[in-house]
């Protein structure tokens, strides 16, 4: 696991977008693998002010996405698909069945799932996988506990993450209980995993995963990634700030 230190969430918007432009730039027909919440936003910004400053192109990338909420419809504000939309696909020329989320729904949400993932190996696979990661070490909707052989499936979603992410509805009863997301076995199946990672609320986790005595457990499902040989991390200094002073050294 490669650790790449930021001054703050600012530059690591700019670090990850320079990263996925120039991946894209290889990879012209990329499957990306995106991802939600606070943290991807700067990025999500960089990408859009390249892509008019310098026309970088995204008309042969397929997009597939982590996760959404069940029960939410695309429309609705809280909905991932209407994150996306808002933050990154209206603003750039990526063709729009190119982008794929699941739908929260859907009548038959255990199907939906098993499509999901037909789709992702249909596309070949996910080339470049970005991830957040919730303060309980929840990578997508992958809620400590669960199976690290999981393909997409349902997930309910414990107190602390519908508490955190509360944030954005009107109160909690609003936020949903449920969410379909890629297990972690489709995870660990991308061929790059991009971890992005800012903020004190998240310096817990991250002094968690970069412990050197660290354990991979299903009780922290980001402690998965350590199974995967081709992973970045790209963190701030304040999420890192609780990672003690000799793993420190080892990532300056
Ligand atoms: C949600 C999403 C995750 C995301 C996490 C962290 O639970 N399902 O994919 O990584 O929140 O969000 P944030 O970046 O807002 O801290």
């Amino acid at each position: 696991m490669k650790v790449i230190q930021v001054k703050n969430h600012h530059d690591l918007g700019k670090k990850a977008a320079e990263m996925i432009i120039s991946f894209i730039k290889k990879n012209p027909k990329a499957v990306l693998g995106l991802a939600t919440g606070s943290t991807p936003k700067t990025t999500y910004k960089e990408l859009i002010r390249d892509h008019i400053k310098n026309g970088t192109s995204y008309r042969q990338v397929r997009t597939v996405n982590l996760d959404e909420y069940v029960g939410l419809s695309e429309n609705h504000p809280n909905s991932y698909h209407f994150f996306m939309r808002e933050e990154l696909f209206k603003h750039i020329d990526i063709l729009q069945e190119n982008i794929h989320i699941p739908n929260g729904l859907a009548e038959n949400i255990g199907d939906e799932c098993r499509k999901y993932d037909q789709l992702i190996q249909t596309l070949g696979g996910v080339d470049l996988q970005l991830l957040g990661i919730g303060r309980n070490g929840h990578i997508g909707f992958n809620e400590p506990g669960t199976s690290f052989e999981n393909g997409t499936h349902v997930v309910d979603l414990t107190l602390d993450t519908r508490k955190a992410n509360a944030r954005f509805f009107t109160n909690l009863d609003e936020v949903p209980t449920q969410a379909i997301t890629m297990g972690i076995k489709t995870i660990l199946e991308s061929r790059f995993i991009l971890l992005l990672v800012s903020g004190r609320e998240k310096a817990e986790a991250m002094s968690r995963l970069l412990n050197p005595n660290h354990k991979v457990s299903h009780d922290f499902p980001a402690s998965s990634l350590h199974l995967h040989d081709n992973v970045t991390v790209i963190a701030d200094t304040d999420a890192l700030s609780m990672v003690y002073s000799i793993e420190r050294r080892a990532l300056s």
